[in-house]
């Protein structure tokens, strides 16, 4: 079953997403694949509640702290209480933004699953030439502190792919794929999925995903207008059921 991530990230207002998004969403019926919609802290209430049982529900940060006196922060208990699936940790934006250590993400992925919150891991090289020693490095400063026991997604993001449209060719996403599977797999990590994101939409989507090298994909600009995304999801389902 491949899995879908939609990062909303700073878009969409609750007016478009109770009028429109949640409806036409909600019209729809996926088997195939796992939907996980991840919106901003304020929405994950109203969509968790409103978004029919099919749909999973992902935040796009926490916390690295646990609880206090920490402004503006939402911590992994919070998120818990509010239903939360599944959260984006260690985006590139938030690395490039925020300044993002290592360490931030792995407190922040060690307190994901002390509430059995599914972390999805962003890595992901800004130039071609060194990317096999970026993913490595990456893969490296997290996985060793983290549980690895536990359900874990992988994101590989390109970041010159992220808003784009800049897709570097298939054959080479599936071949990073399969080498980040090699990182995990001689880390004795398997309850994982290695996804990609980077610039997917309706066209390129089954071509990535039409066999069993990537687990899924994670979508930022095409799944901020929910018929683009609807199209999108439509084309995985027929493609899992070949
Ligand atoms: P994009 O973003 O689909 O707009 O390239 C992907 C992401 O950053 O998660």
């Amino acid at each position: 079953m491949k899995l879908v991530v939609a990062n909303f990230k700073m878009n969409l207002t609750l007016q478009y997403i109770t009028e429109e998004y949640i409806k036409k969403l909600n019209h729809e019926k996926f088997k195939n694949q796992k939907v996980v919609i991840c919106p901003s802290y304020p929405f994950i209430p109203i969509m968790s509640l409103l978004l029919n049982k099919q749909y999973y529900i992902g935040s796009q940060d926490v916390s690295m702290y646990t609880e206090g006196n920490y402004t503006g922060d939402v911590s992994a208990n919070q998120l818990n209480s509010i239903n939360t699936n599944y959260c984006i940790v260690g985006h590139s934006e938030r690395r490039l933004n925020y300044s993002e250590s290592p360490k931030q993400i792995v407190d922040k992925i060690n307190n994901l699953q002390k509430y059995d919150i599914i972390p999805i891991i962003c890595v992901g090289e800004n130039n071609t030439r060194d990317k096999i020693d970026v993913l490595k490095l990456q893969l490296n400063e997290i996985l060793p502190f983290i549980k690895t026991d536990k359900e874990l997604v992988i994101a590989y993001e390109p970041i010159y792919s992220i808003g784009t449209g800049i897709v570097s060719s298939i054959e080479d996403i599936k071949e990073t794929i399969k080498y980040i599977k090699k990182l995990i797999n001689e880390r004795g990590i398997n309850k994982s999925s290695v996804i990609y994101g980077g610039s997917v939409n309706e066209e390129n989507c089954c071509q990535i995903l039409n066999d069993n090298i990537v687990d899924g994909i994670l979508v930022g600009n095409n799944s901020i207008n929910a018929d683009k995304f609807i199209k999108l999801l439509r084309k995985v389902e027929v493609l899992d059921e070949k």
